[in-house]
């Protein structure tokens, strides 16, 4: 049985700043920001939005009267989750008006954890091929103003339904993976921002997909030639790039071009976005999907890859008409009807939240979900629909 996407939705918030004016805001050469890590914009959410928010708003893409009934699995991958205990996926039955009977749970393993939620679904979906399993991935990137990090920040969810004959992607059934304790990048429950060993976590990103990449080969006695495109989680656009040095030498020169000229399209999004933590790969995957010059049926290979450390290289085949699935004309107008900020209103807006006891001004929200209040210390969330 062919499983895996079905359709696929995004959301970024309407604002963000340019890479430009945060290089000049915190004195640093523009061209280190936009040529040395890749950045162009940079999503920057409202302190209504967060992970239950925008995952919701992914997700209203993919949802329809015909196929809400036969969801029977609900997964969020999220390392901004609102909660210690309850999952962000139980606020989403109730916004997306999900049947009484889905598994509705939540993933953290840093950004992997969509792809978690990904092999988890792909086996529900085998045991039971008449039901469909809603996986989203949803974060906001943050490590603080003045932080090294702070150019590889970013806010957004992808949501992915998968099924039977998907319509997409399908997954195929071939992945490397490995998992290793490594302290390249964590966030404390104490804190809503991440400490990052930033060079290492590159160097042991780099490891971990040229470890797979070998493994891969052997396992399924394949070779670069096979793949049309390498795609790969994107926490700034240059991150791939290093990555695929490890092919340099390694393959024909003509398919490391192809393969090159396939990552350009493949990080279009996410070069105005930022990253998006457990939604990254996901989003290059739209972006090759809705900007490149994609033949029927071709094989291409994904990188998932979440510090500290978890990583998984698999395949799948882009399905024949994989465009009528996805709302383009919905996508297109989330990006490019954006609305700039300047820094020091992006300053204002990082250190704002509601607290307990507050409501959010309704007159102000530009989204369709939000949290509307901070009501005896929960979160209560309402949509305009
Ligand atoms: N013109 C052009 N390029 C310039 C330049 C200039 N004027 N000045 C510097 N550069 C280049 C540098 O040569 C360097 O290129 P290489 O990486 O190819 O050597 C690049 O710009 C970055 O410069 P630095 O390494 O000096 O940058 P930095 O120390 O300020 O930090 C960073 C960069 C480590 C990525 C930092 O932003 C960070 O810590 N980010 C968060 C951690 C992260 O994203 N890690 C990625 C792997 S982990 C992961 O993927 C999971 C996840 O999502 C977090």
């Amino acid at each position: 049985m062919d499983i895996g996407i079905d359709k696929i939705g995004f959301y970024t918030p309407k604002n963000y700043i340019d890479i430009v004016d945060l290089a000049k805001a915190r004195n640093q050469d523009p061209d280190k920001f936009t040529i040395g890590i890749g950045q162009e914009k940079q999503a920057v959410p409202m302190p209504y939005e967060d992970a239950v928010t925008m995952a919701a708003e992914a997700a209203s893409q993919v949802l329809d009267d015909t196929n809400n009934s036969d969801i029977g699995l609900l997964i969020v991958g999220t390392e901004s989750s609102v909660d210690e205990s309850k999952a962000s996926a139980l606020f989403l039955t109730d916004l997306l008006e999900l049947p009484a009977d889905v598994r509705a749970f939540e993933i953290k393993e840093a950004c992997y954890g969509a792809t978690a939620g990904l092999q988890t679904a792909r086996d529900y979906i085998a045991a039971n091929p008449d039901k469909k399993a809603l996986v989203i991935a949803s974060d906001i990137a943050r490590y603080g103003l003045n932080t090294p990090g702070e150019v590889t920040q970013g806010a957004g969810a992808v949501a992915m339904l998968l099924s039977a004959d998907p319509r997409i992607l399908k997954l195929e059934n071939k992945s490397t993976f490995m998992s290793r304790n490594v302290g390249d990048f964590w966030r404390p429950t104490f804190s809503k921002t991440a400490f990052a060993r930033g060079k290492y976590s590159n160097q042991i990103y780099i490891e971990f997909f040229s470890t797979l990449w070998e493994q891969f080969q052997e396992k399924y006695d394949v070779t670069a030639a096979d793949f049309k495109a390498m795609l790969f989680h994107i926490p700034y656009t240059k991150m791939g790039s290093k990555a695929m040095k490890i092919l340099e030498g390694n393959i024909d020169e003509d398919k490391l071009s192809e393969l090159k000229a396939s990552y350009q399209e493949s990080i279009k999004f996410g070069k105005v976005v930022g990253n998006l933590y457990t939604g990254s790969l996901y989003l290059s995957l739209l972006s090759y999907l809705l900007n490149a010059n994609i033949d029927s049926n071709e094989e291409i290979l994904l990188f998932s890859y979440g510090s500290g450390s978890m990583g998984e290289l698999f395949s799948g085949k882009i399905q024949p008409g994989f465009k009528d699935a996805i709302d383009i004309k919905t996508i297109e107008n989330i990006l490019q009807n954006r609305n700039k900020i300047n820094i020091s209103e992006y300053e204002g807006i990082f250190g704002q939240g509601l607290e307990n006891g507050q409501k959010t001004d309704v007159k102000a929200i530009t989204s369709t979900y939000y949290l509307s209040e901070i009501k005896e210390n929960e979160r209560i969330y309402q949509s305009h629909n």
